[in-house]
C-alpha cells in the first residue's frame, strides 16, 4: 500500500473515521485521490473530537459567584467637555492614517438563506443598494470628512471568496479606491453529522465550513494583514460584521476615548430591549472583560434586575469593536475555545447519494470573536443608542430581518438629513 494511504488509513482507524476511506475508494481520478489524502493528513482529529464531544467548552462557564456586571460609558451622558476631548482625539489617529476598518463576511448567513454573500443582499431601498454598498458609503463619507484613504479588510471564506471579490470588481468598489480594499480568507475545519462522523461534501470532498468569527485573529496573522497593518502604521482596527446596516465603523469618539483610556480595545454596546432578546451581553467574568451569549446565559441571570427595575446584564454586544495593533497581534497566537452550532449541510452519504436535509444534520465548529476580551485587561465599553447604529439583517422575514433593518436605516437617515 502506497506510504500516504496507509497513513491516511492508520488515522482514520484509530479516531473511527472509515467512511472517509469509503470516500476515498469512490474517487476516480488520481490526482483527487491525491487530493484527498493530502486533506485527511492536514486535519487534526484528535481536535475534531474534542471539539465534538464538548471538552473545550466549559458548560457552567458563567454563574452568579463569577459574573458581574460590567463599567460602562454612554456616549448621551458624555459632557461637552469631554465629547470634544475625545473626538479631538479620534479626529487626530483618524487623520493621520491610524485606523483601518474590518469587516467579517465570511458567515454562511444560512438563516438569511440569500443565493449569495450576505453583503450581495439589495436591501430593498428605492436606490437599491446592496449591503456592502451601504458599507461603502460609510467609507467614503469619512475619506470624505478626513481626507485620507481608509484601508478596509474583506474577511471572506472559501465558499463565498470569489463572489464576493467578483461583486465589487463588477460595481467598480462602489466608488471607493481599489487600492485600500482588501480581502482575506478565514479558516475552515470539517463538519461531523450527530455521531461525531466527518462528512463528504456533494462533490466526494470532506465537508468543511468557516471556524467563526473568531476565527479573524489567527487568520489575520496567517494571511499576512497583521504584518500589512504593520507596515501601514495602523494603531487602531475596527472590526464588524458585513450585516449591522446602521454600523458606524469610523468614530472618532470611540477612537478618542478608548486611547484616554489606555485600553487594549473597546465595543460598543445598546440596552438589552428585553430579557429574551437574541444578544449577548458585556459583562465581567472572574475579573476580565467578557461576553455571555444568550444561548449561555441562564434565565435567572437574564431576567434579574437591579433595584431601579433595569436589567442587571443588559450592554448588549453588537459586534461593533475596536482593537489596538498590539492587542490583535496578542489575541493571534492564542488559541480560543470551539463552541458546537447545529446547521443543515448537503452531504453524500455512504452509497454516495447526495442528500439535501430538511432539518439540521450537522455541527459547525466556531470560535467567537468575544472569547477573546478575556485575554485582554482591559476594554472600554461605550453605549450607544440602538436606533443609530445597530439595524442587523439576520432572518429572512420577522426580527432583525431585511424589513426591519430597512425600516431603521430609512429613519435614520431620514432624521439625519431633516437635521442638516
Ligand atoms: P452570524 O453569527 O450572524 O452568522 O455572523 P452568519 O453566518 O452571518 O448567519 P447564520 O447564523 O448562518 O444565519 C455574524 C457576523 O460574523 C461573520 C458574519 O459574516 C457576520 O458578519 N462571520 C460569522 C464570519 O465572518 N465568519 C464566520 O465563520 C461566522
Amino acid at each position: 500500500m502506497d506510504e500516504k494511504l496507509k497513513k491516511a488509513t492508520e488515522i482514520c482507524e484509530r479516531y473511527h473515521q472509515e467512511q472517509l476511506l469509503d470516500a476515498y475508494k469512490r474517487i476516480t481520478s488520481e490526482k483527487e485521490k491525491q487530493d484527498f489524502l493530502d486533506k485527511i493528513l492536514t486535519i487534526n482529529f484528535k481536535q475534531i473530537e474534542e471539539i465534538y464531544e464538548g471538552k473545550n467548552e466549559n458548560k457552567v462557564k458563567f454563574t452568579n459567584e463569577n459574573v458581574e456586571p460590567i463599567d460602562f460609558v454612554d456616549k448621551c451622558k458624555l459632557s461637552k467637555d469631554e465629547y470634544e476631548k475625545y473626538e479631538k482625539i479620534g479626529v487626530e489617529k483618524i487623520k493621520s492614517g491610524k485606523l483601518a476598518v474590518i469587516t467579517m463576511a465570511g458567515g454562511q448567513g444560512t438563516r438569511l438563506g440569500h443565493n449569495g454573500p450576505k453583503g450581495t443582499y439589495d436591501l430593498g431601498l428605492a436606490s437599491h443598494k446592496s449591503i456592502f454598498e451601504i458599507l461603502t458609503d460609510t467609507l467614503k463619507e469619512a475619506r470624505e470628512k478626513y481626507n485620507v484613504d481608509i484601508p478596509w479588510y474583506i474577511m471572506t471564506s472559501d465558499d463565498n471568496d470569489e463572489e464576493t471579490q467578483d461583486f465589487f470588481h463588477k460595481n467598480s468598489f462602489f466608488g471607493y479606491p481599489q487600492k485600500c480594499v482588501n480581502f482575506f480568507k478565514q479558516g475552515k475545519l470539517p463538519m461531523v453529522d450527530k455521531n461525531g462522523k466527518i462528512l463528504i461534501d456533494e462533490n466526494g470532498r470532506i465537508k468543511e465550513a468557516s471556524d467563526g468569527h473568531g476565527g479573524i485573529f489567527q487568520s489575520l496573522r496567517k494571511d499576512g494583514v497583521l504584518f500589512d497593518l504593520k507596515s501601514k502604521n495602523i494603531e487602531w482596527v475596527f472590526i464588524g460584521g458585513v450585516d449591522n446596516v446602521l454600523v458606524k465603523p469610523v468614530d472618532s469618539v470611540l477612537i478618542g476615548l478608548t486611547c484616554s483610556r489606555k485600553a487594549e480595545a473597546a465595543g460598543k454596546s445598546i440596552i438589552k430591549a428585553s430579557p429574551t432578546e437574541k444578544v449577548g451581553v458585556f459583562c465581567k467574568h472572574n475579573g476580565k472583560p467578557s461576553v455571555i451569549e444568550y444561548s449561555e446565559i441562564s434565565k435567572g441571570m437574564a431576567e434579574e434586575r437591579l433595584p431601579n427595575g433595569e436589567l442587571k446584564y443588559k450592554e448588549s454586544h453588537i459586534l461593533c469593536n475596536l482593537f489596538s495593533w498590539q492587542a490583535i497581534e496578542k489575541i493571534s497566537t492564542q488559541k480560543l475555545p470551539y463552541h458546537k452550532a447545529l446547521k443543515k449541510a448537503t452531504f453524500t452519504d455512504k452509497n454516495g447519494k447526495v442528500i439535501i436535509p430538511d432539518e439540521p444534520n450537522a455541527y459547525k465548529f466556531e470560535s467567537f470573536l468575544f472569547d477573546a476580551f478575556e485575554s485582554l485587561d482591559n476594554i472600554v465599553i461605550l453605549r450607544v443608542k440602538r436606533e443609530e447604529e445597530f439595524a442587523p439583517v439576520k432572518n429572512k422575514e420577522g426580527q432583525d430581518s431585511p424589513e426591519t433593518a430597512r425600516k431603521l436605516y430609512i429613519d435614520f437617515h431620514t432624521k439625519q438629513n431633516s437635521e442638516k
